[in-house]
């Protein structure tokens, strides 16, 4: 195995580098710029955060081993200036921190885990690795054209990065396991494929045949000629937001949602959330102070029911009534509705139904929502009814 070396820390290649003309000496120091069939690493021990496998032509970028943790790692693609990571090979299972976890290219990237099970693969039959210079990680094919037969880009993690594009089969999910909401713009049916991108002019474009964005979402930094690197990226509340390196921290350029409230469940379980006053709780004999609203929830009111609901049915009966006037179900408008002439007809709807976990009620319109999931944040809105 390679042990990489960065630059700076190896003061020959530095010195070498003042005066020019040095590749030899430099690429056996450093981690390789290409992985070749028959390449195999595993931990180095001594490793404590990041082991670089792979650097891309300006060093900005690296791939390697990343330790999370200390007890777990990921294959990751890293923006070397901030150690931020770009990319996780799989994010949502990440291989026990093993000597024996072994990265091995054979066509395709493997990971073995110290059992020698297939831990994640590329699944492809190239020729080579390589990381490009926009932190894209590609297996390809030596022929003329260089066919990319698989590309980290296809896979994003929580973050996109400039010029690489989002399309409709793909998703964001934050590290902690958020979704992102899905953007409204004009979009003709049938018109072609959609997909968004960063572009490096400071906005975010969604794009549908061709260069010119149907929707954008300016930076802050739009036409302001800012040529730091862009990200953006679905943080763990659920915001999406963007940043530039500005040479030694990564400043906020972008958010899409500046109302706390409007995040996903701000406050929790059974919290309330008050525009430009925070979070409350919905049952007002409880305070927020401890952090949260309630220290445990059913996740799932239909089983392990008790109660005199007859054991398994439909229905239970071990249950209290909360009611509280002046709120709103955030997002309502993608949440389905009925229509009842009072609110104890829709109340009626929800109780002793195991599948439903509160209801709200509009006497303006009569629309009735039921919440088949376990209550998360509602919002104060000043409007009593
Ligand atoms: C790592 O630690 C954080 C905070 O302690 C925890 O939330 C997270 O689940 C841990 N991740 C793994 C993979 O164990
Ligand atoms: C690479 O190794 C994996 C795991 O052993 C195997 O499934 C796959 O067929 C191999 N690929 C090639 C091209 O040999
Ligand atoms: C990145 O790579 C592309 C294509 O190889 C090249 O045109 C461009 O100049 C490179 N950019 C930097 C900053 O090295
Ligand atoms: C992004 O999409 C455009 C338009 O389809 C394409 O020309 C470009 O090569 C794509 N970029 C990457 C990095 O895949
Ligand atoms: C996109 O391209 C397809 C085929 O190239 C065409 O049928 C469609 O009308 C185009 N859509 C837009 C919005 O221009
Ligand atoms: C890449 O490195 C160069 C210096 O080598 C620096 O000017 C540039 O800002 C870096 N780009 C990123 C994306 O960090
Ligand atoms: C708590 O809420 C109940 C029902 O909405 C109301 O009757 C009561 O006055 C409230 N108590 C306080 C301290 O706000
Ligand atoms: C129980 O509530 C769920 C979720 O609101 C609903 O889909 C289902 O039809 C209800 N069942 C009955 C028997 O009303
Ligand atoms: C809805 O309820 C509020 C508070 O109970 C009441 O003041 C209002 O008149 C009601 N509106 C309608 C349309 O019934």
């Amino acid at each position: 195995m390679k042990k990489p070396i960065k630059i700076a820390s190896h003061p020959p290649c530095t010195l070498f580098l003042l005066f020019a003309s040095v590749s030899l000496f430099c690429t056996s120091t450093r981690a390789a710029q290409e992985l070749l069939i028959g390449f195999k690493a595993t931990l180095n021990p001594s490793v404590s955060s990041f082991q670089s496998l792979l650097d891309d032509s300006t060093g900005n970028f690296s791939f390697g081993f990343l330790r999370v943790n200390s007890t777990h790692l990921a294959l990751a693609v890293l923006h070397v200036p901030s150690n931020e990571p770009l990319w996780l090979a799989s994010p949502t299972q990440l291989a026990p921190w093993s000597d024996h976890t072994q990265l091995v290219f054979n066509g395709s990237l493997v990971i073995f885990d110290s059992t020698g099970r297939v831990f994640w693969s590329t699944g492809t039959e190239g020729d080579r690795v390589v990381l490009l210079n926009t932190s894209n990680l590609q297996v390809q094919n030596f022929d003329n054209s260089q066919t990319v037969l698989w590309q980290s880009f296809d896979f994003p993690t929580n973050t996109l990065v400039e010029n690489q594009n989002f399309t409709s089969t793909m998703a964001l999910v934050s590290s902690n396991g958020h979704k992102a909401l899905e953007a409204k713009a004009s979009i003709v049916e049938g018109g072609g494929p959609v997909y968004i991108r960063v572009n490096p002019d400071g906005y975010l474009g969604m794009y549908q045949n061709g260069s010119k964005p149907v929707d954008v979402e300016a930076f802050s930094s739009f036409q302001r000629n800012n040529n730091g690197f862009l990200i953006f990226r679905l943080e763990q509340d659920g915001n999406l937001k963007g940043y530039y390196w500005d040479g030694s921290n990564w400043v906020l350029d972008y958010q899409a949602i500046s109302d706390t409230c409007e995040l996903p469940s701000p406050c929790g379980s059974y919290g309330l959330c008050t525009p430009g006053s925070g979070c409350s709780c919905l049952d007002n004999r409880t305070e927020i102070s401890s952090g949260k609203c309630v220290a445990s929830y059913p996740d799932n009111l239909c089983s392990g029911g008790g109660g005199g609901g007859g054991g398994g049915g439909e229905t239970r009966n071990d249950f209290t009534v909360l009611r509280r006037n002046g709120v709103e179900l955030p997002f309502k408008e993608l949440m389905t509705h009925q229509t009842t002439s009072s609110q104890p007809q829709c109340e009626g709807l929800c109780e002793r139904n195991c599948s439903c976990y509160g209801a709200v009620y509009n006497n303006g319109s009569g629309f009735c929502y039921l919440v088949d999931y376990p209550i998360q944040s509602l919002l104060v809105v000043g409007d009593e009814s």
